[in-house]
């Protein structure tokens, strides 16, 4: 999908690559889609020009290997993949400082950086489409996806009720609930769970259905993950239920208040993530479950699991 500002971008972009700005600007510039759109230009061809160079050159590089057809993609044939995602979900995706350079990401609201961040520039640039990254409300990204968005990378569980209304990739990450707690809490069982006045958990996901479960009417649902953490660690809420890997890393970033107890402990299911698209075109889920295999076959997938998800550090 793309946008009129963005063929804009792209032909200032082109005239403007000789003049280019400093890389600490490039850093300043992270809401570059609102600003002037020759002022968003000139800070994206600041983004050093060798790597604008080797990235196009690798873009070329990867179409000529790789065999992926576009042109009969309702939603990629422009060249472009817009993915949504909510970036308060460390390692996955998260707000960084702006510093980790993605060849194929031309747009990235919020300086959104993590695995799944990652793993979506690597396959823009096999596919060989320019990736714009949308920060937005968790609950809002199902509903978007074949409009604002062209697909939702962002820790999403593959569940029968979302199946309903997108397709989604081959599985890409196991995964399963926690429970965040105050270092000091009793709360050791699903028995405990129950007599907890105030779980937070964020809208609209997984997490959410099975705190509901266990003890409906403790549920306190916020928009981020940021803000039901700040609850606990403010002593607003009893405790959290969060993906475990996001937990780790949340607990990490709050080691002296905080602890996670394992999904295990309280019978929760395994679950899988992937890739949501829309449910009409099959040349895209069938483009990006290649290029998923393709970057799993050469050892690029677990690379970026150990750069991202392994050698995690909360920032
Ligand atoms: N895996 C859970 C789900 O699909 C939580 C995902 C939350 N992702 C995020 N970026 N906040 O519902």
């Amino acid at each position: 999908m793309k946008k009129a500002l963005a063929v804009l971008l792209a032909g200032t972009m082109a005239l403007g690559l000789g003049a280019c700005g400093s890389s600490s600007e490039t850093a300043a510039a992270d809401t570059a889609s609102t600003e002037a759109a020759t002022e968003a230009a000139t800070e994206t061809a600041s983004s050093e020009d060798t790597a604008t160079t080797e990235a196009a050159a690798e873009t070329t590089g990867a179409a000529e290997e790789t065999s992926y057809d576009l042109s009969g993609s309702k939603y990629l044939s422009d060249g472009e993949l817009t993915v949504g995602l909510n970036a308060a979900f460390p390692p996955f995706e998260y707000v960084g400082d702006g510093t980790d350079s993605f060849e194929a990401i031309t747009s990235n609201e919020g300086n959104a950086t993590g695995f799944d961040v990652a793993m979506m520039n690597e396959i823009g640039k096999r596919l060989g489409v320019n990736v714009v990254i949308e920060d937005m409300d968790f609950d809002g990204i199902v509903p978007a996806i074949g409009s604002k968005i062209d697909c939702g990378a962002t820790g999403m569980t593959i569940t029968d009720e979302r199946k309903e209304a997108v397709n989604f990739s081959d599985p890409y990450y196991n995964a399963t609930q926690a429970v965040l707690l105050p270092k000091d809490s009793d709360v050791k069982t699903e028995d405990d769970l129950k007599a907890c006045k105030a779980i937070g958990v964020q809208a609209g996901t997984t997490g959410e259905t099975v705190a509901r479960g266990i003890n409906d009417s403790a549920v306190v649902s916020v928009k981020s993950f940021n803000q039901a953490v700040l609850d606990l660690v403010n002593g607003k809420d009893d405790a959290v239920v969060i993906d475990q890997v996001p937990g780790e890393a949340f607990q990490k970033q709050y080691s002296d208040q905080l602890q996670l107890v394992d999904g295990s402990v309280f019978n929760f299911d395994v679950e899988q993530y992937g890739i949501a698209m829309p449910k009409d075109d099959e040349v895209m889920l069938n483009a990006i479950n290649g290029a998923l295999a393709d970057m799993k076959a050469d050892g690029t997938y677990d690379k970026l699991l150990d750069e991202y998800i392994n050698n995690y550090e909360a920032e």
